[in-house]
């Protein structure tokens, strides 16, 4: 007698060994008692096209998907509706396949930031902010702040190289109102010492020996200085900013947060409770072990 495949979930991107959503997600599985598993899909390029053909097909056994850098705008080609949300971003996921194998790309990277953002007491309407990089997760966090309606005065942002956040600001510009934000092309003129609110989105500081991007003297007690990196959990910027006496937070919250959500669009429910607490302990417990 065969068993029914068992439903699976998985994380599409390069590289993916390092995810915590196995853990996060596994934990809800066990805890929600379904009969389903959450593994890594490590893909190359040229790998991305098949994966998709194989998910659209009947049979599959792959009912809903994460994807990471670098295909999160890649995989607006193989999805058949985009949330709204998604579709200004231009970026997505998470993606739902129905019974049909009709694929839903959504962003839950934007409402995950946000989520935190306010649980952290922070209101973004009428605030100044300075943001770092150009890559994905700067998209959506740029996107969703402009697109909000509690909107900052104003975002100043800058990136190493300026082609690519003037490129990024293009493609978002086609669909989003950026007019509050202003491109700087020197750090300098980010201007933190009247900000509100610093964002780090690249990967700068992900190792010990990663220089300061800042001028420390910048930063400032009422400041928040939210650095996307949550390994290691205190960055070099997140020490810098304590010793200044700004208020500070990692990443990590705002990847759970995206889990959540992601979780709950296959779930196609609200998650318990406890479910969220299990999920963020399992994380936490992860990355304990570093
Ligand atoms: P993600 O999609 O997760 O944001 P990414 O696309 O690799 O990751 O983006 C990395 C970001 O870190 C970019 O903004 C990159 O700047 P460039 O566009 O100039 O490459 C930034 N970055 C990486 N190393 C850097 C460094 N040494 N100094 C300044 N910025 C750096």
């Amino acid at each position: 007698m065969s068993e029914a495949a068992k439903a699976l979930y998985g994380i599409i991107g390069n590289p993916v060994a390092h995810s915590l959503s196995p853990v996060m997600h596994n934990t809800a599985f066990e805890m929600l008692d379904v009969d389903a598993e959450y593994t890594l899909f490590p893909l190359e390029a040229d790998e991305v096209k098949p994966f998709f053909d194989r998910l659209h097909e009947e049979g599959s056994p792959i009912f809903g998907v994460n994807v990471t850098v670098p295909y999160k705008e890649k995989v607006l080609d193989y999805i058949d509706i985009l949330s709204p949300l998604a579709q200004k971003l231009g970026a997505v996921n998470t993606i739902v396949v129905s019974k049909d194998r009709k694929l839903t790309g959504y962003n839950t990277d934007a409402p995950g930031f946000l989520t935190h953002l306010g649980q952290l007491g922070f209101k973004t309407e009428g605030k100044r902010v300075a943001i770092i990089g150009a890559g994905g997760s700067c998209r959506a966090i740029l996107g969703t702040l402009c697109m909000i309606p509690e909107r900052p005065e104003a975002i100043r942002i800058y990136n190493r190289t300026a082609s690519r956040v003037e490129a990024l600001m293009e493609d978002l510009g086609e669909r989003i109102d950026l007019s509050i934000v202003e491109l700087v092309h020197d750090v300098d003129d980010l201007n933190i010492e009247l900000a509100d609110l610093l964002v780090n989105t690249t990967s700068v500081g992900l190792k010990e020996e990663d220089p300061l991007l800042v001028d420390e003297e910048n930063l400032h007690s009422s400041l928040l200085v939210y650095d996307l990196i949550y390994r290691p959990a205190r960055t070099q910027l997140i020490r810098a900013a304590e010793e200044r006496g700004a208020q500070t937070a990692n990443g990590l919250d705002m990847l759970f947060y995206q889990g959540v959500l992601s979780l709950q669009h296959w779930a196609n429910m609200e998650l318990p409770e406890e479910v969220k607490s299990a999920m963020k302990a399992a994380i936490e417990r992860e990355l304990a072990h570093d």
